[in-house]
């Protein structure tokens, strides 16, 4: 079943100089439980698309349905079913692990009691318990990522919107983040739309891979199917193949 779908989405920026169309016509179809890597090169319409589907950015055009509530009718609804990790982490470095927990709760409308509940097991599913009473401030890159991953669950939402979750990670942060990914789905059959322009880390996570180039979908499939189809040995030259362009733009 499908917990996304995604026709005909637009979204076109006006700036001084011009139109600038960063989501061209986006077709899409997300499955229940599915970990889907959305890949494409810089610019190509990533975060522009997550901020659509999360209800932050208005569509210039289409429809979408995401976790069976319309995107424009309803974003409510949307919002009530949905975890959103931006691609900037928005973690305030003085309010300790447990305030950005309990707080985000709070917006979800737990009462106080509720949220510092979920604060706890949230923490203790994570393995934040020791830091909960530490600013993020005072936590190194991958744990801050986990808190803000544990800020994305806290609703237990049907789907969790991560965009390019382990940039700025070393390899063993990045690893790590992977296993939770993983059990955040095994545990709770969470959906997973991960961005992210590491073709490592789309193959190893990645059931289905979406690659968008300018705004559109360039090509869909397994990772296994994406090679076959476009070249290997490597997804790397399947990517090529498909962009003509390198996944991270130097
Ligand atoms: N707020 C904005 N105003 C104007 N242009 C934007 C804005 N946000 C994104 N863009 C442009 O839209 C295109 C897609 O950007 P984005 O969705 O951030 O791509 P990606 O996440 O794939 O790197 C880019 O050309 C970018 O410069
Ligand atoms: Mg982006």
């Amino acid at each position: 079943m499908a917990v996304i779908t995604v026709r005909g989405l637009t979204r076109t920026f006006t700036l001084k100089s011009g139109p600038v169309h960063a989501v061209r016509g986006l077709d899409l179809t997300v499955a229940d439980g599915e970990i889907l890597g959305f890949l494409g090169p810089n610019g190509a319409g990533k975060t522009t698309t997550l901020r659509m589907l999360t209800t932050l950015l208005p569509p210039s055009g289409g429809e979408a349905e995401v976790a069976g509530h319309d995107l424009l009718a309803d974003p409510a609804g949307v919002r009530r079913r949905i975890g959103y990790v931006a691609q900037s982490g928005g973690l305030d470095p003085a309010c300790p692990v447990r305030e950005e927990l309990v707080t985000q709760g709070r917006l979800h409308r737990l009462s106080p009691a509720d949220a510092r509940e979920r604060a706890a097991e949230l923490a203790a599913d994570l393995g934040l318990t020791e830091f909960l009473d530490r600013p993020t401030g005072a936590l190194s890159g991958g744990w801050r990522r986990r808190v803000e991953i544990a800020l994305g669950l806290v609703n237990r939402p049907a789907v969790l919107f991560l965009d390019e979750p382990t940039t700025g990670l070393d390899p063993g942060g990045r690893a790590e983040l992977w296993d939770l990914v993983r059990r955040v789905r095994a545990d709770h059959g969470t959906t997973v739309f991960l961005t992210t322009h590491y073709l490592d880390e789309a193959e190893t996570l990645s059931d289905r891979i979406v690659v968008v180039d300018a705004g559109a979908v360039a090509a869909e499939g397994t990772p296994a199917d994406l090679k076959a189809r476009y070249g290997g040995p490597t997804l790397q030259d399947a990517f090529l193949a498909i962009t003509g362009r390198a996944p991270v733009a130097v």
